[in-house]
């Protein structure tokens, strides 16, 4: 090497110049590009070799050597910035191209869920009682013996508890069987407050389960307590909440029946909103359809609830959802309404 840098001869610089152009020709990449960098002008490169000979030349010769080595060293520069340039163009050319984005392709979407039928059924109920003066309470799901029962005056040895058989958590704590035991709660808070008019709606449940019950379910409670409220006022109040929920024709009577918490009793059908009355299979050819039980609260709920019956009297009703969801979307099976089978719930808007 010290040989040769002492022996310097401008056919070095030419020779260098030569291996520069060819090697450059043979960039294709930013790393062969590195590599040339590094080649030519690096620590050990050849261009710097040639300079770090400059020193041993004779100085005559070493002023028209250093311009020349210069020169290459400023045309190798030049290269390697263009390069540099047309390198970063084409791959950003290529990384454009990768990322293209067809706008005219058909989204993904999110699929919208659909409101449960029980629920939509619940809401309308919520929205007709709200709009005749009603306000919606709630109760726990988890009830005590006295709520759920004694307070209804339905004592321990009652029969109707038979049809009310429930999942207890201990003998006095249950799953409440019906949504009745949220007129106690709210009268216990109201009292001695006229009027109270109030629905619940909640899950209730019992132990059954077949094609038309299911453990779980749900129902609409109303409760009012007034002076001087009458079974006209009952009457006028289903019917007007019927025809809201089944249609301007409908029509609505009321069958004696029996309650414990209520005197009289009455259970209450509608007219078929199916065939309008004239009977089909909906309704068993009968024209009507039982929704709901109701009556006049009994004077020992009153009183459970803190109320006077001497001064105020009231009336009560109560009813299925399910039922009322099932004869809202001709829906023959209650099973259905649980199962969670999307092709099925994703038909209620
Ligand atoms: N709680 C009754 C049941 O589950 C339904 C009922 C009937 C509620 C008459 C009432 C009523 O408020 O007055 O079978």
């Amino acid at each position: 090497m010290t040989e040769q840098v002492s022996t310097y001869i401008p056919e070095q610089v030419s020779e260098v110049e030569a291996l520069a152009k060819s090697a450059f020709d043979q960039v294709k990449t930013p790393e062969d590009l590195q590599s040339f960098r590094i080649e030519f002008l690096g620590k050990k490169g050849m261009i710097t070799y040639l300079l770090k000979g400059l020193g041993q030349l004779p100085p005559e010769a070493r002023r028209e050597a250093g311009i020349r080595i210069n020169l290459l060293r400023q045309e190798v520069e030049d290269l390697i910035t263009l390069k540099e340039s047309s390198l970063g163009r084409e791959a950003e050319a290529r990384r454009l191209e990768a990322e293209v984005i067809d706008v005219t392709l058909p989204g993904k979407g999110t699929p919208l869920g659909s409101r449960h039928p029980v629920n939509l059924v619940i809401l309308e109920i919520k929205k007709i009682f709200v709009s005749l003066g009603f306000e919606v309470w709630e109760g726990p799901e988890i009830e005590t013996d006295y709520y759920n029962f004694e307070a209804l005056n339905i004592g321990r040895d009652h029969p109707a508890r038979d049809t009310q058989d429930s999942f207890y958590i201990t003998p006095d704590i249950l799953l409440r069987t019906h949504t009745s035991p949220v007129q106690i709660r709210c009268m216990e808070i109201k009292a001695p407050e006229v009027p109270l008019r109030m629905v619940a709606v909640g899950k209730t449940y019992r132990r059954d389960n077949d094609a038309t019950h299911s453990p779980m379910f749900h129902q609409v409670e109303g409760l009012v307590v007034d002076r001087g409220t009458s079974l006209a006022e009952l009457k006028g109040t289903l019917l007007a909440f019927a025809r809201r929920m089944f249609g301007s024709e409908t029509r609505i009577r009321l069958r004696p029946s029996h309650f414990p918490f209520t005197e009289p009793s009455a259970e209450v059908d509608v007219s078929c909103p199916i065939c309008g009355g004239g009977g089909c299979g909906v309704c068993k050819q009968s024209g009507w359809l039982e929704i709901l039980g109701a009556g006049m609260v009994h004077p020992n709920v009153l009183r459970a609830g803190g109320y006077d019956p001497e001064a105020v009297n009231g009336f009560a009703f109560g009813m299925g959802v399910e039922r009322i969801a099932m004869q809202r979307y001709a829906i023959d099976n209650m099973r259905l309404l649980f199962e969670n089978d999307l092709r099925f719930l994703g038909q209620f808007r």
